[in-house]
C-alpha cells in the first residue's frame, strides 16, 4: 500500500523516521568507505525508509554543465541531464533546493517516468562550495514532500558534501 504520503503520516512520525535512517546511514558510513559507495547506500537506506520514495538517487556534476546519474533505486532514470534543464538542473544552477508538491507546475521538469507527480532535489555542496552531485527523490503521490523531508535532506546532503568534499568526480 503505497502510504504513508505525508498527507497521512504526522510530521513527527515522519521526523523520527528520518532520525532512525540518518542513525542507519551514519552508522553504516562510518568506516571505510568512498563517494559512489556512499551515495548507493544513501540511496538505497532512504528509498526502503519511506513509502512516499518512488525514485531515489544521485545525479553527479561531471561538468559545469551536465549531470550524469549516480546511484539510485526505483525505475531508470534519465541518464543525462543538462543543468540548464529540468529541476535537478535547477537544484544545481541555484545551488538551492527545489521542491515541488505538482511537477506539473514546474516548468521545465524532465518527466522521466510519466507516474511521478512531486520532488524534491537537494544539492550536496563540498565545504568549497563545489557541487558533487543532487540527490533527487520522486513520488508518485502528489504533495508528497514537506519541510519535514526538506529539513531532513538538506542536513543529510549537507554532511555528504563534508564527508566527501575530497572526491573528484569531475571529467
Ligand atoms: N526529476 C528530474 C529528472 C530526473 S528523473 O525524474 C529521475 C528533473 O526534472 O530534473
Amino acid at each position: 500500500m503505497p502510504s504513508p504520503a505525508s498527507s497521512t503520516a504526522t510530521a513527527s512520525d515522519k521526523a523520527e523516521r528520518y532520525a532512525d535512517t540518518r542513525r542507519r546511514i551514519d552508522a553504516l558510513l562510518d568506516g571505510p568507505t568512498d563517494w559512489v559507495s556512499a551515495m548507493a547506500t544513501v540511496a538505497c537506506e532512504l528509498h526502503h525508509s519511506f513509502d512516499h520514495y518512488d525514485w531515489t538517487g544521485f545525479y553527479r556534476a561531471v561538468s559545469d554543465d551536465e549531470l550524469l546519474v549516480g546511484p539510485y533505486q526505483g525505475p531508470h532514470g534519465c541518464l543525462h541531464i543538462d543543468v540548464d534543464q529540468g529541476v535537478c538542473g535547477a537544484a544545481a544552477r541555484t545551488r538551492e533546493t527545489q521542491l515541488w508538491p505538482d511537477v506539473s507546475k514546474a516548468p521545465d521538469h524532465i518527466a522521466c517516468q510519466s507516474s511521478t507527480q512531486s520532488e524534491i532535489v537537494v544539492p550536496v555542496l563540498t565545504p568549497d562550495d563545489a557541487l558533487l552531485a543532487v540527490l533527487d527523490v520522486d513520488s508518485d503521490t502528489l504533495g508528497a514532500f514537506d519541510p519535514t523531508d526538506r529539513e531532513h535532506l538538506e542536513a543529510l546532503c549537507r554532511d555528504l558534501g563534508e564527508q566527501f568534499g575530497d572526491t573528484e568526480l569531475r571529467r
